[in-house]
Parts: structure tokens; C-alpha cells; sequence
């Protein structure tokens, strides 16, 4: 079976006691960290910063997942690669110096991942597959948590997964449950980000193994 991974998104956390929230999530045997950085302007929230995840990643041993939700990414992605991320995702309706950043997150071996929203092509990411790590299929409008999946991106999965120069790992992001998560498994899809499912759950760890018990079949 290939592996597959459990990112929890710390947006759906309690903010007043992130240390406490991550330490759960790492407990309960979550894989890596997804952490949402966003600007008021590539979307309309505004979350946290490079000082904030300067703070946390020194409270944990988990991967840092830092998706960038932020116009002209070029401006910040040297700040989160120097406090030590491990993969680093920007978006490509974001930017026009994709291939430049790639770059740069390659020097700090980060792995590198493009965002692409649910109406975006995936023809404007083609020419840069051969140099990512991972692609991120946003499957709700980025910017908020407990967004409703939409299941025309399973299609995108589909396609990304066929192409020559496909990345090993294929992220979704936004709507994901056990059901969800499984349709996301089957289209090719495998990393799992998970915010209000996991973070609102009565039980975390029975949630996270939820999780991995259905995408492990
Ligand atoms: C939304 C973020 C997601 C968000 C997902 O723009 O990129 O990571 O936290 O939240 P859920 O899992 O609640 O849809
Ligand atoms: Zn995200």
C-alpha cells in the first residue's frame, strides 16, 4: 500500500492554546502540520505569519506543511524557509516567478508544491511538474475552514495522476472527511489535509485513526 498522509490544518485550531492543539494532533499520530498562511488579499482572511510559526516549530518534531495563501509569494518564502519548513506550497494564481521559487525552496531542501484553486486550470501548472514535489488541489475556494468539498476537483485528481511528469505526492485540501477523503484516495490523491473534521472532533485521535483506518482500507 503507498503511504498515505494525515495533515491536520491548524485553522481550525483553538488559537490560544496552539502549543496544547499541536501536541495532540502529534500524539494521536498525525504525519505532518498543515499551516495556512493568509495576506487579506490573495484571500479575504488573515491568519498568522513567519513569527508565529517561528514559535510552534519550536514546540514540535512534526514536518511543517505551509500552504501560502498570499499574493506575490516571492516576497515571504524565504522567511518561512529559514525557520526550518519541510514542504512549502504557493499558489500559481498568486505569482509570476513560479519557476524562481521552486528554485529557492529547493536550496533550503524543502519540498516544493504549487496551490491551484478549484477553477484553475491544470494546464498552468504543467510546465513546472517535472520540479515539484507535490500539487496542491485546493478542493473549496481558499480562505476559510468547514467549507463543503466540491467534488468536480476529483476530476482534476484524475488527470494530474495520468500525466507523465505527475509529482509523487498529490494533496487535497478543504472538505475532507473519512467520506471525502476516500473519494480524494481513489482519484489519486495522498495527502489528506483536514481542519473542522479533525480539530472540531470530540475525540482527536479517534478521528485521525478514523482517518487512516479508511484510507488504509
Ligand atoms: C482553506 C485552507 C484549509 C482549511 C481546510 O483555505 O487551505 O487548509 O483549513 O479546512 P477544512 O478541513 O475545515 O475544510
Ligand atoms: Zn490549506
Amino acid at each position: 500500500m503507498d503511504e498515505m498522509l494525515i495533515a491536520p490544518s491548524l485553522l481550525s485550531a483553538n488559537f490560544a492554546c496552539l502549543q496544547q492543539e499541536i501536541a495532540t494532533v502529534e500524539k494521536a499520530g498525525a504525519d505532518i502540520l498543515h499551516l495556512d498562511v493568509m495576506d487579506g488579499q490573495f484571500v479575504k482572511n488573515i491568519t498568522f505569519g513567519p513569527c508565529v510559526v517561528k514559535c510552534i516549530r519550536e514546540t514540535t518534531q512534526m514536518p511543517f506543511d505551509v500552504h501560502l495563501m498570499i499574493d506575490r509569494p516571492e516576497r515571504y518564502i524565504e522567511d518561512f524557509l529559514r525557520i526550518g519548513c519541510q514542504w512549502l506550497s504557493f499558489h500559481i494564481e498568486a505569482t509570476d516567478c513560479a519557476a524562481d521559487i521552486i528554485k529557492k525552496i529547493k536550496e533550503y531542501n524543502c519540498k516544493a508544491a504549487i496551490a491551484i484553486k478549484p477553477n484553475t486550470d491544470i494546464d498552468t501548472i504543467t510546465p513546472y511538474l517535472a520540479d515539484l514535489d507535490m500539487v496542491l488541489v485546493m478542493s473549496v475556494e481558499p480562505g476559510f475552514g468547514g467549507q463543503k468539498f466540491i467534488e468536480k476537483i476529483l476530476e482534476k485528481i484524475i488527470q494530474l495522476r495520468k500525466m507523465p511528469d505527475c509529482p509523487k505526492y498529490i494533496q487535497v485540501d478543504g472538505g475532507i472527511n473519512g467520506e471525502t477523503a476516500l473519494k480524494a484516495a481513489e482519484a489519486g490523491a495522498n495527502i489528506f489535509v483536514a481542519g473542522s473534521y479533525i480539530f472540531k472532533s470530540n475525540q482527536i485521535s479517534n478521528t485521525i485513526q478514523n482517518l487512516r483506518d479508511v484510507l488504509y482500507g
